[in-house]
């Protein structure tokens, strides 16, 4: 079943009117409890290799057909994983139509771009090197640029024995490294497990909101805060996000972008798919009441009253999602002399 088409039923069967009991705190908590490993598809299994190959192609700007941009330059380490730009920039300064969102914990996405035009980090990763408006450079190319490299050549070897160096093999190798972009511990992970120190009490009470009267839960759900699954939330944009890309789409999917994850949410401001929203406080005020109305906006987007302190609450609670992960170091690459 299509996951809108899921959300749409769990939609009708929720009865207005009949109040369901309310989960303990307990039991919401348990809800945000973090994985014990990262998952990786049975074609494509995480090795040491693989990572280490990936890597140094995710930040290799050869990838670029003028050699001046790699996918770290949008998806930036420093940045959380984005760019801090309301809408990425391309080859030739172009301004591309939306903004970089991170990768942190795309293992675990189950569909990917914004509007989920691919449907796997592998399908994903020669997206943006042949896009002449991203990085523009013909995958034959690239192909031909690090198969000439000897360092390449045996990175290739280790990670694939007795695959060519190609598309697939690229491909896999990104995709692997993207892998172990994993959020870090967080204070509010610590809380999870049981300290009630790790956090304040003003994020405690934003906790509660966000899983009560703010309804954020509706959509921001589990650990990394995302259903993987699309809602027009009312941005003021004339994007049509989702309804783009599905053919016959329905009406809940004009405007419809893919929910972002709330883990490390404070390091990549602007927000939003157009980057319109410009702190976390302006999220907030956008949902209480400064959303766009039309047709198409979920049904789980509705105004709510929201003190000063509330806002501040919620906020609170959304800074402690801001783990440590362990230092990124930026590899040296394979030059033509070694
Ligand atoms: C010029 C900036 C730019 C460069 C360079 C770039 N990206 Fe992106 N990336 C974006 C933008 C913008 C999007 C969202 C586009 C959309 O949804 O329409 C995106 C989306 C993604 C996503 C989907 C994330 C999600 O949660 O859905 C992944 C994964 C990704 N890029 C990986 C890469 C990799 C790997 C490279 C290098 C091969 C790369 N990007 C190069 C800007 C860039
Ligand atoms: C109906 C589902 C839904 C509900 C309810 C919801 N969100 Fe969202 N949220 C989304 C979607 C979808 C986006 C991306 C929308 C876009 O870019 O057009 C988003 C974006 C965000 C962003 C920006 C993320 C980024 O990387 O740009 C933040 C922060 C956020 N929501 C917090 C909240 C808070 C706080 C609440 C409760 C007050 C909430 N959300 C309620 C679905 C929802």
């Amino acid at each position: 079943m299509h996951r809108y088409l899921a959300a749409a039923i769990a939609l009708a069967v929720a009865v207005p009117g009949v109040a369901s009991a309310e989960p303990s705190l307990a039991d919401l908590k348990a809800q945000y409890r973090r994985p014990a490993s990262v998952p990786a598809p049975a074609n494509n299994p995480v090795t040491a290799e693989k990572v280490d190959l990936g890597k140094t192609l995710f930040f290799d700007p050869r990838h670029s057909g003028a050699g001046n941009m790699s996918c770290a330059t949008c998806h930036n380490p420093a940045r959380g994983w984005g760019d801090g730009l309301a809408t990425g920039i391309g080859a030739g300064e172009k301004h591309l139509g939306r903004r970089s969102p991170t990768i942190i914990n795309a293992a675990w996405g189950e569909i990917f771009m914004w509007d989920g035009r691919k449907e796997s980090l592998e399908d994903q990763a020669l997206g943006p090197i042949q896009a002449d408006v991203e990085m523009n450079k013909k995958i034959d190319e690239l192909v031909g640029d690090i198969a000439r490299l000897p360092r390449y050549q045996k990175m290739f070897k280790a990670a694939f024995p007795g695959e060519a160096i190609g598309a697939p093999t690229i491909a896999k190798a990104i995709a692997s490294y993207e892998r172990t972009v994993v959020s870090g511990e967080a204070p509010f992970d610590r809380w999870i497990a049981g300290d009630e120190n790790a956090i304040s009490e003003d994020a405690k009470r934003g906790f509660k909101l966000f899983n009560g009267k703010a309804n954020c839960a509706a959509c921001h759900k589990s650990w990394r805060f995302t259903d993987d699954s699309f809602h027009d939330i009312g941005v003021h944009s004339k994007d049509r996000g989702r309804a783009a890309v599905v053919e016959g789409a329905p009406i809940e999917l004009e405007h419809a972008f893919k929910t972002p994850g709330l883990r490390e949410i404070a390091l990549r401001g602007p927000y939003m798919h157009d980057g319109s929203v410009p702190t976390l406080e302006a999220v907030v005020y956008h949902y209480a009441s400064g959303f766009a109305q039309r047709e198409s906006v979920s049904g789980e987007i509705k105004p709510f009253k929201v003190s000063k302190s509330e806002v501040a609450d919620l906020v609170a609670f959304m800074r402690t999602l801001t783990g440590k992960g362990p230092a990124v170091t930026v590899p040296v690459l394979p030059t033509s002399e070694e």
